[in-house]
């Protein structure tokens, strides 16, 4: 056993005992508290990250920390449906009340990917259907049946085939979309959908799922009208409209749900990350009549609704109605500006977008054509690079994503000052200049 004393002995026991499936951002954490991270080292860190947009109240929230705490005295665990408890009633009551539509009933679960997969049984309950309808490029996380709909084989190399009855369609990436004209998508390009439903399916379709911004695409915002067209396609087919707001959610793009910014209801919303602030909590919900259609025993978890989960989201959603969201959709404002000065300054941002406190800057070379002839080149190096002297040089942390791995993204703790904010901005455009 190593002694936990510095970066050096966490890495190394990484490297020798943690499965290596991914690339860590490089800094160890040995406490956390609002924006700020402190490695074994005492550096600190400015985190604009959130750990993948998840310590939406910031860490270490007060608050949050004495409703877990609190409910850790009491109990810790009593399986959501085995010994009904006041945490899960409570929580299930809220995110009713919260939630757009007449979403009503949440089935709780321990993270994102197991909110999507129980909402394709839902809607396979419910419809008498199977096949399911996602986007190209989308996520959905990396179990077998959200892996199928996630639209990314770099996710599915040698895992496939997940679910054989899931088709993908077009995303509304207006800066790299094949359909539409200019550098942002008409709803129209929805008809994508319609089109795979006729061409693929066999027209028995069970849901449409779909998020409301896509985050691991790479921040991409719909244009007005587009969510409301899949909509309209999904319910003329019969199908149910998923909102998959495992990322969008609990307050980052400046209203609870990101649905809230269109004028749609969907049938079954999904959740997890920022739900409860860092502790392990994913759910999906739904209006009455589609939630009764599970019967006893179609679906369970014995560790979904822990109680000192589910106390610690209601301590995060009363922060977040408590100003929080308030200061996102603030920031944010001023956040869009300062990103919009950006892409007229520097040839290799080819475009920022975001809603609220997420905000994706797509790096390319604007030398090289991109994919498919759009837009300039993905510069997937860039990203890694500029991400990377933010840390070194700046002590901000950041992280890099989309399709192409080439957009930074902003998702800081949605408590983030405005000063925090503005160092952000003044290293990125420092780390810009210099790389
Ligand atoms: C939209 C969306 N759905 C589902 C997931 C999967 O969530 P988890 O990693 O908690 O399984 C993610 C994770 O990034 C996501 O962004």
């Amino acid at each position: 056993m190593s002694e936990f004393g510095s970066n050096s002995s966490v890495t190394d026991s990484y490297d020798e005992y943690v499965m290596p499936i991914w690339k860590s951002l490089d800094v160890p954490v040995e406490r956390a508290h609002g924006c700020t991270l402190e490695d074994f080292d005492g550096n600190e860190y400015l985190d604009a990250f959130s750990g993948i947009s998840v310590t939406n109240v910031g860490h270490g929230n007060d608050a949050v920390v004495e409703a877990a705490t609190n409910q850790l005295e009491r109990f810790v665990h009593g399986c959501s449906y085995v010994h009904p408890n006041e945490p899960v009633a409570s929580l299930a009551e809220t995110i009713a009340d919260v939630s757009p539509g007449d979403l009503q009933k949440s089935f709780f679960c321990n993270s994102g990917t197991e909110a999507v997969e129980g909402a394709i049984k839902l809607a396979r309950k419910y419809t008498g259907s199977t096949e399911v309808v996602a986007l190209e490029m989308g996520f959905h996380g990396r179990t077998l049946g959200s892996l199928a709909l996630t639209g990314n084989n770099a996710y599915k190399r040698e895992m496939a085939p997940a679910l054989n009855d899931v088709f993908h369609a077009g995303a509304p990436y207006g800066y790299r979309c094949p359909r539409c004209e200019g550098e942002r998508c008409t709803p129209s390009c929805a008809d994508d959908i319609e089109h795979v439903i006729g061409t693929h399916t066999s027209g028995d379709v069970a849901a449409v799922v779909v998020e409301p911004v896509m985050g691991e695409a790479g921040i991409i915002v719909p244009p007005d009208g587009w969510l409301e067209r899949v909509q309209e396609i999904a319910h003329d087919h019969g199908a149910l409209l998923v909102c998959d707001e495992v990322q969008t959610g609990y307050g980052r793009t400046g209203e609870l749900f990101a649905s809230a910014h269109f004028d749609v209801e969907p049938d079954i919303l999904t959740q997890a990350k920022g739900i409860a602030n860092g502790l392990p909590l994913g759910a999906f919900t739904a209006s009455e009549a589609v939630a009764d259609a599970f019967d006893a025993g179609d679906h369970l978890s014995t560790f979904g609704g822990n109680p000192v989960a589910c106390a610690s989201a209601l301590a995060t959603i009363d922060q977040l109605r408590g100003g929080i969201v308030e200061n996102v959709r603030e920031q944010g404002r001023w956040l869009e500006s300062e990103l919009d000065s950006l892409e007229g300054a520097h040839d290799a941002v080819g475009q920022t977008r975001g809603l609220g406190l997420m905000w994706g800057i797509e790096l390319v070379d604007p030398e090289k054509t991109g994919p498919r002839g759009v837009a300039p080149a993905p510069d997937a190096d860039l990203a890694a690079s500029v991400r990377d002297h933010l840390r070194d040089e700046s002590g901000v942390v950041i992280g890099v994503g989309g399709y192409y791995k080439n957009v930074l993204r902003l998702q800081p703790p949605l408590s983030m000052t405005r000063d925090q904010l503005q160092r952000v901005v003044e290293a990125l455009e420092r780390a810009l200049e210099a790389v």
